[in-house]
């Protein structure tokens, strides 16, 4: 939540700051602002609402020119999403400049203490008093690196800060505690950001920095330090993800182009895993082959879309390794005191790699003496960092609110992990992985064909588009589906959705059936366990004597279900526990097309941010 820039070097800080800012705006959208050093003072402008008012404001009102600058775009926690609430938050001189990820606890107790020493603040944020600290350690020690350390030494909570001071003209300080916040180091200049997507475009040198830890930016370096003043060990990388990836390449909405990649993300995900005989050599997966025999229990954690891939990755878990699997929303996760101990495997599925939810659930689970195995797909996130191992996706930058391409490379990745601890537990046979693998590889084609097919599914959504709820039942794998294409609905649509397990029909949510109620239900492959694929039959045709207008998602062939579809999506015939990754795609384009029907931002659906950096 929250995206933050930051860059000292030769070229505008302006232009920098605010290119990047409109990559992060997926963080937040309810203020931006900016602030420049030039002419040996500090400027800044700052606006309510989305990025474009701040495009507005600087058009009318220009900054000077300056070669450093932070920027900074909001999702509201302290304080409404107001002018006065926007970052960067200033001292009272107005020569110090900061802006905030995440929450100071303590921020009350700093506030009433600068006010009795004269402070005057005028925003109802917890970022505020960061600035009047600022100032006040800076005038003490002249060195904005070193008031930084002073002040986080004071701060409870999840924060990452990016300052600067017009008596230091050529600095940048950010410091990090559980927020994200990478570093982007080119030649003669330097970034700090929320996400690589900010500098992609200038640099593909980036340093990880760790927990706890204050960066000075220079033009002609980085040093990087702990808290307590200590010089501290940082991780280099390059990365891999391509400017372009980042752009929205000739499509209306970010959302529409992760759609259309995701026969890619898929391919991507596998590629390399696979050796010459089909079988699966994961050398990131750093838990030895015996330490993995030793699993007894397999607990997943995650949010949101994430959690549905972990729901679905249950079935695969446990058929085909025979190993307990739970899947637990990490923010429930926590509180209940789960048992753990060396024995189990906690899979913590995130594509930001910084949800924090999450990342607490992992770190209680290592606290516990579980092993930690991540699924993410950004490198250098924290979430993979404190794993004890990672398996990445190659989804590529994901933009959109709303998770799709990343939702298929994790279900790839959760089979990958399910095959692998079948291989090396002896629970699957080699020819039986291959066979599995054999499928997966033609997965990408399968989804492709999906996406050739999807203009019924939008013309459909167009004539449900003043409708106010949807009901989405499943059976099997297709239960965790029904529940994504119901959030997806939610979050894009802003519409009443709602997934059901189709066997819990008739314990309540048949209740909900009226006249032409649209209800989509996912059914299950009539060539796997022909009984669950019997029973949702028959709960399409309870639904629909009921008055349901039923929407019907099956495999090509599938003929039991056409005298009761009022409306028929085929899907590929795939292996029962793959349906998913073809399942979902058409829930995705229904969702999207919805949205855009009753006018609803596709990229950026209101009160929502990409990445939770809050718990
Ligand atoms: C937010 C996003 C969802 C995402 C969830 C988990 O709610 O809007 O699309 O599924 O966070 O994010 P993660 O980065 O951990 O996968």
């Amino acid at each position: 939540m929250c995206g933050i820039v930051g860059y000292v070097g030769s070229q505008s800080a302006l232009e920098i700051v605010m290119a990047g800012l409109k990559r992060l705006e997926y963080r937040g959208y309810d203020s931006a602002g900016v602030a420049v050093l030039a002419d040996g003072g500090l400027a800044a402008a700052k606006k309510a609402g989305k990025f474009v008012n701040l495009e507005k404001e600087l058009t009318e009102r220009p900054l000077p020119t300056g070669t450093t600058g932070i920027g900074h775009t909001r999702w509201a926690t302290h304080g409404g999403p107001t002018d006065a609430n926007a970052h960067p938050h200033l001292d009272n001189a107005g020569r110090v400049a900061v802006v905030h990820n995440g929450i100071i606890e303590n921020f009350a107790c700093l506030r009433a203490e600068l006010e009795e020493r004269g402070h005057e603040l005028g925003s109802e944020t917890d970022t505020e008093v960061v600035a009047h600290l600022l100032a006040e350690e800076f005038s003490a020690c002249a060195d904005l690196a070193e008031a930084m350390r002073l002040v986080c030494r004071r701060l409870e909570g999840a924060f990452t800060l990016v300052a600067v001071h017009a008596d230091e003209p050529d600095v940048v300080v950010g410091a990090r505690r559980n927020s994200p916040l990478v570093v982007g180091v080119g030649e003669g200049e330097a970034f700090l950001a929320s996400d690589v997507a900010a500098f992609i475009a200038h640099t593909r040198s980036a340093i990880e920095l760790g927990q706890d830890q204050v960066v000075e930016l220079r033009r002609d370096g980085v040093t990087v330090t702990g808290f307590d003043g200590r010089p501290a060990d940082v991780r280099s990388y390059r990365i891999d993800w391509d400017a372009a990836a980042a752009e929205k390449g000739g499509y209306d909405y970010f959302m529409l182009k992760e759609i259309a990649e995701q026969p890619k993300a898929v391919a991507d995900t596998l590629l390399g895993r696979i050796d010459a005989v089909g079988s699966l050599t994961l050398d990131e997966v750093r838990i030895s082959a015996s330490e993995l025999r030793e699993v007894d229990k397999v607990v997943i954690v995650a949010c949101g879309t994430a959690f549905h891939a972990g729901l679905i990755a249950k079935y695969a878990i446990e058929h085909w390794t025979r190993i307990p699997c739970e899947v637990e929303l990490a923010s429930e996760f926590r509180y209940r005191d789960p048992i753990l101990d060396q024995q189990t495997l906690v899979v913590a599925i995130s594509q930001s790699g910084e949800t924090m939810d999450t990342l607490m659930a992992l770190r209680h689970a290592r606290e516990q003496g579980a092993r930690v195995l991540a699924i993410c797909n950004t490198n250098g996130s924290t979430i993979p960092r404190e794993s004890d191992a990672v398996l990445y996706t190659h989804a590529g930058p994901e933009v959109a609110v709303a998770s799709t391409k990343a939702f298929l490379t994790q279900l790839v990745a959760c089979y990958l992990v399910a095959l692998y601890l079948g291989q090396v537990r002896g629970t699957k046979w080699g020819d039986e992985i291959h066979a599995v693998v054999r499928d997966l590889a033609k997965i990408g084609g399968e989804v492709e064909r999906v996406l050739e097919t999807m203009e019924p599914v939008r013309e459909l959504a167009r004539s449900l588009a003043h409708k106010n709820t949807v009901l989405f039942l499943g059976r099997h794998v297709g239960y965790p589906v029904a529940l994504e294409g119901a959030l997806k609905l939610k979050e894009l649509a802003y519409m009443h959705a709602e997934g059901f397990a189709a066997g819990e029909l008739k314990h309540g949510p048949i209740a909900l059936i009226e006249d032409d109620l649209p209800v989509v239900v996912v059914v299950p492959s009539p060539r796997g366990r022909s009984v669950l694929h019997d029973k949702i039959v028959s709960n399409i045709q309870e639904i629909r004597a009921r008055g349901a207008r039923t929407i019907v998602i099956a495999e090509e062939g599938d003929e039991a279900v056409v005298p009761y579809a009022d409306h028929l999506i085929r899907i590929p015939a795939t292996p029962t526990l793959l349906q998913p990754l073809v399942a979902t795609v058409p829930l995705q384009v229904f969702a999207c097309e919805l949205a855009t029907a009753r006018g609803n931002e596709v990229d950026q659906p209101r009160n929502l941010a990409k990445s939770v950096t809050v718990e």
